[in-house]
């Protein structure tokens, strides 16, 4: 997942299939509420998307060039891409990473509550599908491996989803820090409390409940956990996945949390 904050007066958003790291609409609120957190005005936009567009997903809102800076955009997008531009590095680039396994299941359930993803009735099927790259937004192993092989080309910030669920405020800390934004602790209280499973699943902005039904139905805000994976991986498929992750990822300095209980 990649969440950008840019300075650009013109941007070429490549209009691309996605990948699903997942965290993105939870750092998309983060930024906002950390760029928006001396702002009296708490309705100057309607929902997230609109403050802070998809570059994939070209809408009304994604004329960048007509946007006061700071400009924001959200995307799935590999750094291939993305606009060449962003390697000067006036832009900041927040990545947020989870546990493939986490993002397997949350991804599964993700697909039937997202009418336009097509979604294999069994998690079997699934999870064969999801390891040959053969879903929606392509392989996990590769985007991770592309950012993360790109990433001194950029000005980026790397963060786990399981590192913003074990330590919030710490993740709106180095987030804000990295943004230039000199937030006091009041402040950070305020951002680490709305940015909470429980407040953001209900913020009507934050959880995207405002997309019209033909596209989603259901709660996008599914469980917000680490470990899920255990409730619905058979002991097989744990030592399938383990013996594709070993493989894929044992040249990557990367290390993963499976489990916080
Ligand atoms: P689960 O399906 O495991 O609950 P993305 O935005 O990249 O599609 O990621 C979606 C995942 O992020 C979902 O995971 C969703 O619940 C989780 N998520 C979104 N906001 C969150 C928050 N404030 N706290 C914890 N998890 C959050």
């Amino acid at each position: 997942m990649v969440v950008l904050q840019t300075y650009y007066k013109s941007l070429d958003a490549p209009s691309m299939p996605t990948n699903y790291l997942e965290g993105t609409i939870w750092m998309q609120n983060i930024i906002l509420l950390i760029c928006e957190s001396d702002s009296t005005d708490e309705t100057q936009f309607l929902n997230n998307p609109e403050k802070m567009p998809w570059l994939e997903y070209p809408s009304e809102h994604s004329d960048y060039s007509s946007q006061a800076s700071p400009r924001f955009f959200v995307s799935h997008l590999t750094p291939a891409l993305m606009p060449p531009g962003l390697k000067d590095k006036k832009a900041k680039i927040v990545y947020v990473a989870r546990n493939p396994k986490d993002v397997a299941v949350s991804f599964f359930h993700f697909s039937h509550v997202l009418t336009k993803v097509g979604t294999p009735k069994h998690f079997e099927e699934f999870l064969q599908q999801y390891l040959a790259g053969d879903v929606y937004g392509s392989l996990w192993f590769d985007h991770i491996r592309e950012w993360h092989t790109h990433r001194d080309e950029y000005n980026i910030l790397f963060l786990t989803y399981e590192d913003m669920i074990m330590d919030l405020r710490s993740a709106v800390e180095k987030t804000s820090r990295f943004l230039g934004r000199d937030l006091d602790e009041a402040a950070i209280s305020r951002v680490v409390e709305k940015a909470t499973f429980k407040n953001m699943r209900k913020d009507p902005k934050a959880n995207y409940e405002f997309l019209p039904t033909e596209i989603l139905q259901g709660k996008f805000m599914r469980k917000g956990t680490v470990g899920d994976w255990k409730n619905t991986f058979t002991v097989a498929q744990n030592e399938m996945f383990d013996r594709i992750y070993q493989e894929k990822m044992k040249d990557l300095p990367l290390k993963f949390i499976w489990d916080i209980n």
